[in-house]
């Protein structure tokens, strides 16, 4: 019997997304179809008659922007929405700024594979001569955290999660348990990490799973927080199978 339910929903495509670029905690824009996936995000929960009490999402734009399309078409765009770097894409360290299939192309197909869908293999870190450093460590949108011991150089997906479970333990189920309808828009990763929780999923499992941008989905929990209902797209079959078998080809040397 579900207790709860939560929509969750990756962003709509990034114009890094778009370039095939390893993006992580770079703040890339919403492209023109990430902008028309947004849109579409709202209209399918427009048309599910969903309401909701309270979103979360990053501290990143193409995040804020995917929730803010999204509330606007269904009526709600004055939600109390949290803003936070634990929702973040995972760091992608040193890779920032790389094109996948460039990468596959220079270092195997399997090595970025395991960059970017294995459990606890970082990619390498971000140091000062990557050219987005300066950007994303002297953002001001981070002047309230993370702290300069928690900012992130890498992060495997394993690390990932060590941040996010902490938000989505304290501040997103307490909520959820006190009866509040909730939508989480954030990233391809900081969601593998929720759903490998929610699922129990194992380290082999999760190199298997690639979310679509823009693409809602539902959890349906009982009172232990255990899936009645699991990653439910609103979406036609077809086109959510579609949609992850491009995300995962990304990864392909060209
Ligand atoms: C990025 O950060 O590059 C993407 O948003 C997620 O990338 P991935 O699908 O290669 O993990």
């Amino acid at each position: 019997m579900a207790q709860y339910k939560i929509i969750m929903v990756r962003h709509g495509e990034s114009e890094w997304n778009q370039k095939n670029l390893f993006c992580g905690w770079y703040d890339a824009n919403l492209s023109e179809k990430g902008v028309e996936e947004a849109l579409a995000a709202g209209k399918a929960l427009k048309e599910a008659g969903i309401q909701f009490d309270l979103a979360f999402t990053s501290e990143l734009t193409r995040a804020q922007k995917t929730l803010g399309s999204i509330l606007e078409q269904i009526g709600q765009k004055d939600l109390p929405t949290t803003k936070t770097w634990r929702l973040n894409e995972r760091h992608y360290g040193g890779l920032t700024g790389l094109n996948k299939a460039e990468t596959a192309a220079k270092y195997g197909e399997a090595q970025v594979q395991i960059w970017r869908r294995s459990f606890d293999v970082p990619p390498p870190a971000m140091d000062e001569s990557n050219a987005y450093y300066k950007a994303i460590v002297e953002d001001p949108r981070y002047a309230n955290g993370p702290s300069k011991e928690e900012f992130p150089m890498f992060e495997s997906l394993k690390l990932t999660i060590g941040r996010t479970l902490p938000f989505w333990n304290d501040t997103i189920v307490p909520e959820m348990k006190a009866g509040k309808k909730i939508i989480i828009a954030a990233h391809g990763n900081s969601l593998r990490g929720i759903v490998k929780h929610l699922d129990n999923m194992s380290d082999e499992a999760i190199m298997g799973l690639n979310l679509p941008t823009g693409i809602p989905f539902v959890y349906e929990l009982d009172a232990d927080l255990k899936p009645v209902v699991s990653m439910k797209f609103l979406g036609d079959e077809e086109t959510v199978k579609k949609a992850m078998e491009a995300v995962a080809a990304q990864g392909k040397a060209k």
